[in-house]
């Protein structure tokens, strides 16, 4: 057992339907702890679905009678980095150039949440650079394998509201951003830090939510839940987060699926992602994201969809090669934890033998049930394989993989 363990800060969590009115008190309690009033407020959002809502018109119209001056922003893709460096500009000069008088809103997907992330850091790295006479720096700059800067750790003000029930970002404190194409990267910005101040977890924004988005985001947070709980950094506090999380998946993935007006269904599947995203910051991911990343910025495929493609391929591929290496003591908590996830996830399907022969088989049945397409048809050639297979890396899988491993996980998945 590990106990010897950090786990980072959380953020203050509103969790349950109508949460997001409590937004505007929300603000209003973190002036009065601070002492002095925002000068403005940035209002994230993803594309075109919460905007078009009554939520989004109500929660606009509640923030402007609360006199908070808000500036909007759209962010339709995963974020680049135009879009973050163009809108912290914007901020800042509304600002009168003080982060600290910025409350960056960001509501939305794990895009939306990830470009609020990133864009209330820059804001205090672009105020920090104007005091030392530097031109604003752009995000590039802090993004991980791209740049050659540190983020400092200062940021704006963040409350993060999830549209959708996947990523977790609204836990976490990493960004990604991304370039997509020839040459293109899907990077982090990371900090302790960059953990929100406030998460608004209401699951009655994800009620719209279209079939295949729910289908990619649940599955995505299935591989967090999965990857964290296997982690070889996993603690007794990450297992537990994680199992909770995989039995309300377990409960409500393929309700949701048969109805995405099911508000409890909905909840579990928000409550799975938060969990996921607790998981993630504190036991990293495994092989199936360290492939999700070059396939993202190469590919328009979306990150739930190419987890869902990965993912049994990736849990057979793990176990194998743990069983070869069982005598270890990490191979051993590792099967462990797959064992554990099986009996939440299926039950039933490996009741003849050892509970974690059944979970490849559970795994299949329910990315068949989301019926997500696959990688070829985003546009992945057999031929890119070496090259996707070379940029993929991770430390927090459970057991090391070669190059030639990623290369045969992608050749099952395409
Ligand atoms: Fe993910």
């Amino acid at each position: 057992m590990n106990y010897a363990f950090t786990f980072a800060r959380t953020p203050r969590l509103e969790f349950g339907p109508r949460r997001l009115a409590l937004v505007p008190a929300l603000i209003a309690g973190r002036e009065k702890a601070q002492g002095f009033p925002f000068a403005v407020a940035a209002l994230v959002t993803g594309g075109a679905s919460f905007r078009a809502g009554s939520r989004y018109a109500g929660l606009v119209a509640e923030l402007r009678s609360a006199g908070v001056r808000l500036l909007e922003f759209a962010c339709a893709h995963e974020p680049d980095p135009d879009f973050i460096d163009a809108s912290a500009a914007a901020l800042l000069n509304a600002s009168g150039g003080r982060a600290e008088r910025i409350a960056v809103l960001a509501v939305g997907g794990g895009s939306a949440m990830d470009a609020g992330k990133a864009i209330a850091a820059l804001c205090a790295e672009s105020e920090a650079a104007a005091k030392r006479g530097e031109t604003p720096p752009s995000v590039k700059n802090f993004l991980e394998g791209v740049g050659d800067r540190t983020p400092s750790g200062s940021t704006s003000w963040l409350l993060a509201a999830p549209t959708t029930a996947g990523t977790g970002s609204e836990a976490t404190k990493n960004a990604v951003i991304s370039k997509i194409g020839a040459g293109g990267f899907k990077k982090s910005l990371r900090h302790d830090s960059f953990v929100p101040a406030v998460a608004v977890v209401d699951a009655e924004l994800a009620l719209g939510c279209p079939h295949e988005v729910t289908a990619a985001s649940g599955l995505d947070a299935l591989v967090q839940l999965l990857e964290a709980w296997t982690s070889p950094q996993a603690s007794p506090l990450v297992e537990a987060v994680c199992a909770s999380g995989i039995v309300a998946f377990a409960r409500s993935f393929e309700r949701v699926l048969a109805d995405g007006n099911d508000l409890e269904a909905r909840s579990d599947m928000a409550y799975a992602a938060y969990c996921s995203g607790l998981g993630l910051a504190n036991a990293g991911l495994g092989c199936v994201h360290a492939l999700a990343s070059p396939l993202g910025s190469r590919y328009p495929v979306p990150h739930g969809a190419a987890c869902a493609a990965l993912l049994v391929p990736a849990t057979d591929l793990n176990l194998r090669l743990l069983r070869e290496r069982g005598g270890e003591p990490g191979s051993r908590k590792a099967i462990a934890a797959y064992a554990a996830a099986a009996r939440l996830l299926a039950p039933l399907s490996g009741a003849s033998g050892r509970p974690e022969d059944g979970l490849p088989a559970a795994l299949r049945r329910l990315v068949t049930i989301a019926g997500l397409r696959r990688l070829a048809d985003w546009g992945m050639r057999e031929a890119d394989i070496p090259e996707l297979a070379s940029a993929a890396g991770t430390k927090t899988n459970p057991v090391a993989l070669a190059a030639s491993d990623y290369e045969a996980l992608l050749h099952e998945a395409i």
